[in-house]
């Protein structure tokens, strides 16, 4: 297991579309363990591969809910999701709004309004077609992901004023940190 560093704003890999994966490819399931451990140790509730920095479309998400509020998942609460090649094929017309964070925008978030219920299709790591109906959080997650492998970010669907601060401020912060 290891946890990668994350890719953070602004980072020009963030706004780049990500290349379909196959299941059989060699170093998949290393990468979504990778990928799984970066997110619990973070902690967050989904990660796109582009996050760690390598541009395939695979995705992790685990919605469950720690016992103590702000805590990381225990093994036994752990309850992951992999999607390689995620597909909305349905979204309802219903929306809903919901606090969004990333974890490549540290310490910023903002409401975004998406469908409330999608329909996904995916491939497993076993290389099994899948198709689930999510709703809620764990719909809101799913879009969030996705739009990750298009080189889209949560702050893409907030004010342009609001987007134009917060990436002011990460590009500001950047050059701090090459300065020193
Ligand atoms: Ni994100």
């Amino acid at each position: 297991m290891a946890i990668r560093p994350l890719v953070i704003l602004p980072d020009p890999l963030l706004k780049q579309a990500s290349e379909p994966v196959r299941p059989d490819e060699p170093g998949l399931k290393d990468l979504a363990r990778d990928m799984l451990d970066t997110m619990y140790d973070a902690p967050g509730i989904g990660l796109a591969a582009v996050q760690i920095g390598v541009m395939k479309r695979v995705v992790v998400i685990d919605v469950s809910k720690p016992r103590a509020e702000d805590d990381k998942l225990t093994e036994a609460e752990k309850d992951p999701i992999v999607l390689l090649n995620p597909e909305i094929v349905w979204q309802s017309e219903e929306m809903r709004v919901h606090e969004e964070g990333c974890l490549s925008i540290p310490d910023f978030y903002e409401e975004v309004e998406r469908p409330d219920r999608i329909r996904v299709r995916f491939q497993d790591l076993e290389g099994q077609a899948q198709e689930i109906e999510a709703d809620g959080l764990l719909a809101t997650c799913i879009q969030h992901e996705i739009d990750h492998l298009n080189g889209v970010l949560f702050i893409d669907h907030i004010s342009r004023l609001k987007r134009e601060r917060v990436t002011k401020k990460f590009a500001k912060a950047a050059r701090r940190d090459t300065a020193a």
